[in-house]
């Protein structure tokens, strides 16, 4: 980072590049540091923020931080550091270390118009991005400086997909409309109390942040969760089955795929009491009653989905073997006429609820896939790369 107002706007790229699972490294010129303080992204990065040269140790910081980048963005970016980038100076911890680095350069500058248009600028960037660099906006608008034009850092949701692009993840679900359900849903029993499940929901936001990257429109209905979904993704709450099926009904005619990763409640109490139930009544008698499947209507009922759409549920399954998970991954396909199933071994203390890996196995009309014991991103974009295949099948 280098010192311009928008440096408030690297805060949520930064938050959202280590959410996706990135392991952010944030080095700050003196200029940034009159912005904003270090310790705002010490805490958003989760690592400590680099400003001097010198360590004042044997430890060579920019060297460090240059050999162990995949990709570097620079937000904003100074007409002053430009200027330092075009002709190799590296006076300070941010230069020096990239002109060290030899990873992908993604560039979002911000500045005055006067000075973006200044032919001196213009002749850096021109050669910055003859070398190479990715140069993202700046976007015209209102500037600081009173005036309107060229000149302000683009939208941290757009910095995030050219970083993503220069990373070499692949687009290959740009436009497409996803929908992702996640969590456990609720049903209640009386104003305080309901009858829930272990999911924590991070499996789903694991999809929705995978199908994110790789350029989804993804809107992400939540039950209840362990942890708040991940940033910059539309959420729409849904406690209940009910509020569940009336949010998925209502996405769905509109969807190219939807995720059914939330573990519904197959029951619910048929008349939940209006008062708080009392102790002294003694245990009460619960009536259950069956709720709607959402995933079988999705599959089964016609008109609820756009032609061509694909549809996606998953089966939690006390069960370790590949081959008996398949079995019922299969048998929940055919039962809930979804495009795929995942099945899922929630049965052991390295897999489902609550932790972060999960041993799965994906079924389709092709066959059964065993992705192994993985963490649920890989899970997620090993799904996501089935769903590319089958909207390429089916679009032809
Ligand atoms: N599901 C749903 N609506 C329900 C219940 C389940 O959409 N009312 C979806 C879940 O989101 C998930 C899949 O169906 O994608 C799970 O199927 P389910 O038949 O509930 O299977 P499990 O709970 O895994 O197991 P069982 O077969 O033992 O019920």
């Amino acid at each position: 980072m280098t010192g311009g107002i928008a440096a408030y706007k690297a805060i949520e790229v930064v938050r959202t590049l280590a959410y996706l699972g990135a392991e952010v490294r944030v080095i700050m010129t003196p200029s940034a540091q009159k912005f904003v303080g270090t310790q705002t992204f010490t805490a958003v990065s989760g690592n400590p923020v680099a400003t001097e040269m010198f360590s004042g140790g044997p430890e060579v910081p920019h060297v460090e931080l240059a050999r162990g980048a995949s990709l570097a963005v620079v937000a904003p970016a100074t007409a002053n550091t430009l200027a330092k980038l075009a002709t190799g100076a590296a006076d300070d911890l941010l230069t020096a270390t990239l002109l060290m680095t030899r990873c992908p350069l993604v560039l979002a500058p911000a500045m005055h118009r006067e000075m973006w248009e200044h032919e001196a600028t213009a002749a850096n960037v021109a050669t910055l991005r003859e070398r190479g660099a990715v140069i993202v906006g700046p976007e015209s608008g209102p500037l600081l400086s009173g005036d309107h034009g060229a000149g302000r850092l683009v939208e941290p949701s757009e910095l995030i997909e050219a970083a993503l692009e220069a990373l070499g993840r692949a687009q290959d679900l740009s436009g497409m409309r996803v929908i992702v359900t996640a969590g456990g849903t609720q049903e209640p029993i009386d104003p305080v109390r309901f009858i829930g499940n272990r999911s924590s929901g991070l499996m789903g936001f694991a999809v929705a942040s995978a199908a994110a990257a790789r350029g989804a429109k993804v809107t992400l209905v939540v039950g209840a969760t362990a942890t708040a979904p991940p940033l910059g993704i539309d959420v729409l709450e849904a406690k209940t089955a009910e509020d569940m099926l009336a949010s998925v009904r209502q996405l769905a005619p509109d969807a190219d795929v939807i995720v059914k990763a939330a573990a519904v409640a197959d029951f619910r109490p048929a008349h939940p009491h209006e008062a708080k139930l009392k102790k002294a009544s003694g245990p009460p008698e619960l009536e259950l009653v069956p709720t709607t499947d959402i995933l079988e209507e999705l599959g089964k009922a016609a008109g609820v989905r756009k032609p061509g759409s694909i549809l996606v549920g998953f089966a939690a399954e006390i069960e370790a073997d590949p081959k008996k998970l398949g079995e019922l991954a299969v048998a929940k396909r055919a039962a809930k006429g979804a495009d795929l199933v995942v099945a899922n071994d929630v049965g052991s203390t390295d897999s489902g609820f609550e932790v972060r890996t999960n041993r799965a196995v994906i079924a389709s009309a092709d066959g059964v896939q065993d992705a192994g014991l993985v963490s649920k991103g890989a899970l997620a974009d090993a799904l996501l790369n089935e769903v590319v295949r089958l909207l390429q099948r089916s679009q032809r």
